[in-house]
């Protein structure tokens, strides 16, 4: 211990004693100025190590003890240009990022000398081709109509789409950019519940406008929600649907707070709270506490917008409860025009690591939940599934259309569109590129024109790349991928198509008894209308977990 002294305080010693002894001699040599300020400022920083109670490292190697700091500080930055392999996932692997960079830049994402991928890895999938493909369909065309029989204004939608993200975990300008290549190509933008900002409204692109628990924009100053004022907003015609967050995969079951620091005059008008003071988001809805009590607010929504698309967002947690959901539509007749499943893979400004890692199901067996159920209740043809979480590539796309969705929507892949680094501090207020930051200084370094445009090529492209996809399929529409198409090598020795590996229920088997699958029996049996419990004397255990071993229909 006594022998390490000398060594720990070595630094801070010399420094303070070179910087005693060259003073008398400043004067005439003039040279001894720089080092000297040196050592008196590396002894400034040196003593205040060691009057600081913070951080230990600091307090025993005065002056050394920061490099551990420094280094901390910017090892994202070189893992990520030195160390990082192209396909290690942080949590988007180089060469995911590169290819929307790429697109978004309007540059070739060709790539030569063949795959980097080790095809006999099991988990390698791909989109099986025809020995016919098809003319290159129109990405014009890929387009799907929300709005089932209750509704009277359906949307005709973007098969992809802005992911929720709001004013305030967005910059302005990050919004504004977003918004305006949403314009240009056609699609919608999720506003996030944050709701609708200045910046949603200054280019007019299509929003999805999304009400959360703190019914931000709609809310009455106890927030609660305001019919009123929903009405007002949600009737602008720049609103194409109406979607209730219940849930968000990165953060399930939890509210969100932007704290009082970070609330500033916009953004209080925005949402309709105080400036300065904490804007909190509680992790349960106060419109409604049953299954039929949400489909009631849908209903209640509906009508309050004229009758445009109402729907829900959400991350499956106890499948129970989302056949409870399934059930009261059965029993009310009310019927969402949409329900958008997140998957535990999803993206969040901020959430408590337990919640991002280990809370919430994955989008696949999420989706493919909410599909078998619509299906198995002769319902799937009323609502339309949009599916997300890491939806960057064409591939991407294509394979949760082929499972179940109707559309995806990507909050990530956009993000890197308008120039995010997955620096991963977005919730520090210091986003490098002004994506994520409520800074004026630096969301200025974003530029709203130039990012838009990449958000327009983003799209634009990928859309493209999936038509050439479907024409090799010999396909002519997005819909018409099914599991059949999506093949997964389970082994060393085997490759699946999703139509083998996984149940896919068959129209009305959930409503005619004639059911196979014993998982799903069981939670239909467990599911309840009246109430997100799930049936008394129904053991909540759920053994075989949305694990699908059955038969199949492609
Ligand atoms: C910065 C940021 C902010 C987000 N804000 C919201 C939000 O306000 N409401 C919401 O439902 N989801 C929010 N999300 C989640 C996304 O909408 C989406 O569900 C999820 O990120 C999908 O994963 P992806 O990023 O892989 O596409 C946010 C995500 C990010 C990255
Ligand atoms: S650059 Fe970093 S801080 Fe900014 S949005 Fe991307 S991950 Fe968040």
């Amino acid at each position: 211990m006594k022998a390490s002294l000398p060594s720990r305080y070595a630094c801070l010693a010399g420094c303070l004693l070179f910087a005693c002894i060259s003073l008398p001699f400043l004067a005439s040599h003039a040279w001894l100025w720089p080092f000297t300020l040196i050592c008196a400022l590396l002894s400034l920083v040196g003593l205040n190590d060691l009057r600081q109670s913070h951080h230990a490292v600091r307090r025993n190697y005065p002056i050394v003890g920061n490099i551990r700091y420094l280094i901390e500080t910017i090892r994202p930055e070189i893992r990520q240009y030195l160390l990082e392999g192209d396909d290690d996932k942080l949590p988007f692997s180089r060469a995911q990022r590169s290819l929307v960079y790429a697109r978004a830049k309007n540059e070739s994402a060709e790539k030569a000398f063949g795959t980097l991928n080790d095809v006999y890895r099991p988990g390698f999938e791909f989109i099986s081709h025809s020995m016919l493909p098809a003319d290159t369909p129109d990405p014009a065309s890929f387009r799907i109509a929300i709005g089932g029989p209750q509704c009277r204004q359906p949307y005709s939608a973007s098969i992809f789409n802005i992911s929720a993200m709001s004013f305030g975990a967005l910059s302005a300008n990050a919004i504004a950019a977003l918004n305006q290549g949403a314009k240009r190509g056609r699609f919608a933008h999720d506003t996030g519940e944050g709701s609708i900002s200045p910046y949603h409204r200054e280019h007019g692109g299509d929003l999805i406008w999304e009400i959360g628990s703190g019914y931000f924009g709609c809310r009455t100053a106890a927030g609660r929600f305001d019919p009123e004022r929903f009405a007002e907003q949600a009737r602008d015609p720049q609103v194409k649907m109406i979607e209730i967050k219940l849930s968000q995969g990165a953060k399930p079951g939890h509210g969100g707070i932007l704290p009082g620091h970070k609330v500033s005059s916009e953004i209080a008008a925005t949402r309709g709270v105080e400036v300065g003071e904490d804007c909190i988001s509680p992790a349960a809805h106060s419109a409604f506490r049953t299954p039929v009590e949400l489909l009631q607010f849908i209903a209640q929504l509906r009508e309050l917008s004229g009758g445009k698309p109402v729907g829900f967002k959400f991350c499956l947690g106890h499948p129970w409860e989302f056949m409870g959901i399934a059930k009261a539509m059965l029993v009310t007749g009310i019927v969402p025009d949409f329900i958008v499943v997140d998957g535990k893979e999803g993206g969040t400004g901020a959430a408590p690591r337990e919640f991002s890692d280990n809370i919430g199901v994955p989008m696949r067996e999420g989706l493919m939940f909410v599909h078998n159920t619509l299906v198995g209740l002769n319902l799937r043809d009323k609502v339309r599934i949009g599916a997300g979480g890491k939806i960057v590539s064409a591939f991407d796309i294509a394979s949760v259309l082929a499972i179940g969705a109707d559309w995806v929507n990507s909050a990530r892949g956009f993000m890197f569109a308008i120039g995010c680094i997955q620096s991963q501090s977005c919730h520090t207020n210091k986003c490098p590129t002004g994506v994520a930051t409520q800074d004026p200084l630096r969301q200025r370094a974003l530029v709203v024109p130039d990012k838009a445009e990449r958000v327009y090529s983003f799209h634009r492209n990928t859309l493209h790349a999936l038509a050439e996809m479907l024409a090799a399929a010999g396909l002519e529409h997005p819909s018409q991928l099914k599991p059949k198409h999506l093949v997964r090598r389970t082994s060393a020795s085997e490759i699946c198509l999703f139509s083998q590996l996984h149940v896919f229920l068959k129209p009305g088997e959930l409503l005619n008894g004639s059911i196979d699958s014993e998982f799903y029996a069981r939670m239909w049996r467990m599911a309840r209308s009246d109430s997100f419990e799930p049936e008394p004397g129904e053991a909540p255990a759920i053994k075989p977990v949305l694990r699908h071993k059955e038969t199949t229909p492609a």
